[in-house]
């Protein structure tokens, strides 16, 4: 098994590729010394990414696994009329378990790899447990949207992420199947993820559409994580917290018709590096008063960096895991997760009063979920929340 040695579950990833042995879909497993060299010789096969644990405190696809898979799906659905939570909940938490196992027919023999299946609940169910509990309040308008009905918000979100291209579709797709016409499909989305950009002791981030490395400035720390990501109580949803996704379409020729300067003081970054414009490197914190000796701020007064720093803004930190989108029109999934939504709510709307990213994006999907606590065997998936 190439690189099982390396595998946090070897047991996991064995019992996962059982069936593959029987179906003859072992070919990415070989190790170098079983294959024959020479003319001929079959090409190396793609190694497989390692498991990630779909149980425990936090669900995953949030911080695990670091850096983020390639490619996402984000499904949107509502629950039909009178469909009770809890059970519909706790179903499509077995169906993770057995996704992640590889042991769920619905996967067609594909190998499970990396794939990580993350839920949350919209705020019209969040209500229906708790009026005052985090994750039960609608998100505001902003500006810049052109958000239809449909694409607005929605009672439950699967992001399904991996590196393996195939399994986000065939994964949501058993997950849908498993609920049936319980759920009804609002509005979907796939994403994408570039090469990474090494950042920190480990942490990479990768590009966007436009050029610059995103994902440098967040609670990358344990210690960050729980003071500014996971949700501590009250405790039906402590090891939750809250995401927000939205679609914002960007308008790549005009951004592209600006010369590599002028994109800089859009984001105050460097496009090559993603080092602030206040000097640095790229993991180094930018100097928001730092300026020229004419009295010029280096990071201009509406660069994207200083209308949504945490400081400035007076609001915790989110954590950006956002995907390119090239369909309906190329852009951004801009996903953050957080323990307050008004991280999020606040740092919008001081960017929406200047922020010179804005104008080059349009928002045209959106929604807030309740990313459920941790789950396994023995605590079914929203069992804190529903019954
Ligand atoms: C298409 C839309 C967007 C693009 C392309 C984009 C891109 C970027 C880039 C390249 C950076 C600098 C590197 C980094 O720290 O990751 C950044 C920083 C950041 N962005 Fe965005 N962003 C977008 C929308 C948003 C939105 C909607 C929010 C939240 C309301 C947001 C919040 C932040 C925050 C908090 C930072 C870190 C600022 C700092 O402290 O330096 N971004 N973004």
């Amino acid at each position: 098994m190439r690189g099982a040695d390396h595998h946090p579950s070897r047991r996991r990833f064995l019992d996962a590729t059982g069936a593959m042995v029987a179906i003859g879909l072992t070919a990415g497993c070989e190790s170098h010394a079983d294959r024959p060299d020479g003319p001929g010789a079959a090409a190396p096969a793609t190694p497989s990414p390692r498991p990630v644990a779909p149980a425990g405190r936090h669900q995953a696809g949030v911080t695990v696994p670091q850096p983020a898979q390639r490619n996402l799906l984000a499904v949107v659905a509502d629950l039909g009329p009178g469909v009770a939570a809890g059970p519909l909940l706790a179903e499509l938490g077995r169906t993770v378990l057995t996704l992640a196992a590889g042991t769920d027919a619905r996967l067609m023999g594909l190998p499970p790899g990396d794939l990580t299946v993350t839920v949350g609940v919209g705020p019209r169910l969040v209500r229906t447990a708790g009026p005052s509990l985090p994750g039960a309040a609608d998100l505001p308008r902003f500006s810049r949207e052109r958000i239809p009905p449909q694409a607005r918000g929605g009672d439950l979100l699967i992001q399904v992420c991996a590196t393996d291209a195939l399994l986000p579709p065939v994964a949501a797709n058993a997950l849908l199947d498993q609920a049936g016409d319980r759920l009804r499909e609002r509005w979907r989305q796939s994403g994408h993820r570039g090469a990474d950009v090494p950042v920190d002791k480990g942490r990479s981030a990768p590009r966007n559409l436009l050029g610059f490395v995103d994902g440098i400035v967040g609670p990358h720390t344990a210690e960050a994580q729980e003071r500014h990501l996971w949700l501590a109580g009250p405790a039906p949803v402590a090891g939750g917290t809250l995401a927000v996704l939205r679609r914002m379409e960007l308008d790549l020729p005009r951004f592209a018709a600006l010369t590599v300067a002028e994109q800089e003081a859009v984001f105050g970054r460097r496009r090559a590096t993603g080092n602030p414009l206040s000097g640095g490197a790229i993991a180094s914190d930018p100097q928001l008063g730092a300026k020229t000796a004419d009295g010029r701020y280096l990071i201009p007064a509406d660069a994207h960096v200083r209308r949504a720093n945490a400081n400035a803004v007076g609001a915790g930190l989110m954590l950006r895991r956002s995907y390119s989108i090239d369909e309906p029109a190329p852009g951004l999934l801009f996903i953050s997760f957080q323990n307050d939504i008004r991280t999020f709510t606040d740092t919008l709307t001081r960017m929406d009063s200047s922020d010179a990213l804005l104008p080059y994006t349009t928002t045209t999907a959106g929604a807030a979920f309740l990313i459920l606590p941790g789950f396994g065997e023995a605590k079914p998936l929203g069992s804190t929340l529903f019954r």
